[in-house]
């Protein structure tokens, strides 16, 4: 939640920000700030609202700094606001700050401030950065020292930029639990939450662990630990194309993030399955070690959770092992069973979902290995887990996740084929013709993308309805919940996925005259089943939509989306791509914001 960007360089620096904060949108989007330094002058403008209202203020062209921060907010401690806009200043408006993540302790640090007769104009916890950094300012007399010890003060998480007025040449920046880089090429230095963020100005990156500092000018960046011993840091060369962060001719990022699909899972494939042989770099887990195992944890948020509830029975027939898919702000306080026989699998496309990440720290901690699944090269969890493996699906913006979803499937099931492999768990003929089904997978997303006026037309006819249901069983129950998460996040229609079995035990009696129920039917030998399920809602007249890569007999039925079949395990990466263009057209039938939609943010980096 909220992104951060930084510049210090030659050119000026208001529309390098602006450039930025545009990119980081997707973090949160409830209000917008710059803050730039000139001749020993901090100015700020802030407003609530979008980045594009900051671009249009007065006075936005007359920032003239070559050194400044900027911020998009995702709101957490006060409503959406001017005067909860960062960046904040201290009392003596000498240090300006922006800040991701949230101080846990600001009550406390507020009060011992307030003692100290400094004054608050937000409601904010990020206020008391600032001010404890001028606090500490007026008894050590050094800009970094003084962060170093508000740092220290700060419980929670924290990305910060800091600049001092009477450093105008510099800025401080450091991080615990909430992301930052610092991108650097001859002459300037860049500064944001990721990387797509500054790949159009550079693709060399220094990547801080917590509680490091960083004290940057035009010409050099001194690392410091927490103690503020010197560091030294190597820059990273980060392989990434900047037209990736772009929409590429698509009217919105979610649209462009469906249609790469195929070329997404080719990638995820490509980096793990080359012909018949599976090969994770970095996940050296041994037969011995895995025969142990006798639980796997699947824990995540979001649609991240749904492609683990995706692999679960893949991962339990496969490799003879029982697995539990759960929620990670559950699992972090439910005290699960774990000890050093489980394995627990961490899926997050940004890496920095707080939830995740705390889930993973707690298993770490009772003595089972885990592994983190990320889109993000260097995000947080890497820094966490004991092995990681990325999916390959390029920058997701969209804040309704598409392309990770799908790469995360392709990514689990090879690692469920790897496991296999490993404890001989499964018949060779078997995982061979799933490795050949998966390889199969990016011309069947193709195949799937090529023509979508069927689904242009069902979102005409449904974009005004108030409530929809999604129907499935077994894995396609698990495609029902995300397509119907997708169709809340970015429509804002009620919308419920249940199992099929389950909708006489309650949920029909929510179906009446016209309600679309949305039935996902893949697996051969559930869809007689699911279709007596289909009966039941048409019999109580309901509009019936199929999803289905069978033959079955259409007459019945108000609309029918054919795909193309795959083997039954893997058919979510296919059935879900229909829900996922639903979802669109009808967001955008509505004249919605697809890829900003109310209320969320992409990455929640808050518990
Ligand atoms: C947010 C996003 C979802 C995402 C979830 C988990 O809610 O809006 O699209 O699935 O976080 O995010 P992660 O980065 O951990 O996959």
């Amino acid at each position: 939640m909220c992104g951060i960007v930084g510049y210090i360089g030659t050119k000026k620096a208001s529309p390098i920000l602006i450039n930025g904060l545009k990119k980081l949108e997707y973090r949160g989007y409830d209000s917008a700030g710059i803050s730039t330094i000139e001749e020993s002058e901090i100015s700020i403008l802030k407003d609530k609202g979008r980045v594009k209202n900051l671009e249009n203020l007065d006075g936005i062209n007359n920032l003239k700094g070559t050194v400044g921060i900027a911020h998009t907010r995702w709101a957490t401690h006060g409503k959406p606001s001017k005067s909860n806009s960062h960046p904040h200043m201290d009392n003596s408006k000498s240090f300006s700050v922006v800040h991701n993540g949230i101080i846990e302790n600001y009550k406390e640090l507020r009060d011992f401030l307030q003692n100290n007769n400094y004054k608050f104009y937000s409601d904010t916890d990020t206020e008391v950065i600032p001010n404890l950094i001028h606090y500490y300012y007026n008894k050590e007399n050094n800009f970094l020292k003084s962060v170093n010890l508000a740092c220290n003060d700060l419980k929670g998480s924290y990305a910060i930029e800091v600049i001092f007025k009477d450093m105008p040449n510099n800025m401080i920046v450091a991080k615990k639990d909430s992301p930052l880089v610092i991108g650097k090429s001859d002459d300037e230095t860049f500064i944001s939450s990721d990387i797509p963020a500054l790949i159009s100005f550079t693709n060399t990156f220094y990547f801080l662990n917590d509680t490091e500092i960083a004290v940057i000018s035009k010409d050099d960046i001194s690392f410091y630990d927490s103690n503020l011993n010197k560091i030294s840091k190597d820059l990273t060369t980060v392989e990434l194309s900047s037209d990736s962060a772009d929409k590429d001719g698509f009217e919105d990022y979610m649209l462009k993030e469906i249609y790469e699909q195929p070329k997404a899972v080719r990638e995820t494939i490509g980096t793990s399955l080359n012909g018949t042989n599976i090969n994770f770099e970095g996940l050296s887990l041994s037969k011995d070690y895995l025969s142990t195992i006798n639980m796997i944890y699947i824990v995540a948020c979001g649609t991240a959770m749904h492609a683990g509830l995706g692999v679960k029975s893949n991962f339990e027939t496969l490799c003879n092992i029982p697995v539990v898919v759960d929620v990670a702000s559950e699992f972090r306080y439910r005290k699960p069973l774990i000890n050093e026989k489980t394995l627990c699998i961490y899926i997050s496309q940004s890496g920095e979902t707080a939830d995740t990440i705390a889930a993973l720290k707690l298993a770490k901690s009772k003595g089972a290995k885990t592994i983190a699944i990320t889109n993000v090269i260097e995000s947080s969890i890497t820094r966490e887990a004991d092995y990681y493996v990325y999916t390959h699906a390029g920058p997701e913006i969209a804040v309704a996740s598409t392309k990770a979803y799908t790469s995360q499937i392709v990514l689990l099931n090879i690692m469920a084929l790897y496991f296999a492999e490993i404890l001989n768990s499964s018949s060779k003929d078997r995982i061979e013709n799933i490795k050949k089904e998966i390889l199969k997978l990016p011309e069947k997303l193709e195949k799937t993308l090529e023509d979508v006026s069927d689904i242009k037309e069902l979102a005409k006819k449904i974009y005004s309805k108030k409530d929809m249901f999604f129907l499935g069983r077994g894995i396609d129950y698990t495609v029902a919940l995300e397509g119907s998460l997708k169709l809340k996040e970015i429509t804002y229609i009620h919308s419920d996925a249940y199992a099929a079995g389950e909708l006489k035990h309650g949920p029909i009696a929510l179906i009446e005259k016209g309600v679309p129920v949305i039935s996902i039917l893949t697996n051969p030998t559930l869809v007689e089943k699911t279709i007596s399920n289909v009966q039941e809602v048409i019999t109580r007249g309901a509009t019936s939509i199929i999803i289905t890569n069978q033959s079955l007999d259409c007459s019945n039925f108000d609309n029918i989306i054919n795909i193309p079949e795959t083997s039954a395990l893997l058919s979510p990466i296919v059935s879900v791509v229909p829900l996922q263009l639903l979802a669109y057209y009808v967001s955008k039938e509505k004249g919605l914001d697809v890829d900003k939609p109310r209320n969320l943010a992409k990455s929640v980096t808050v518990e």
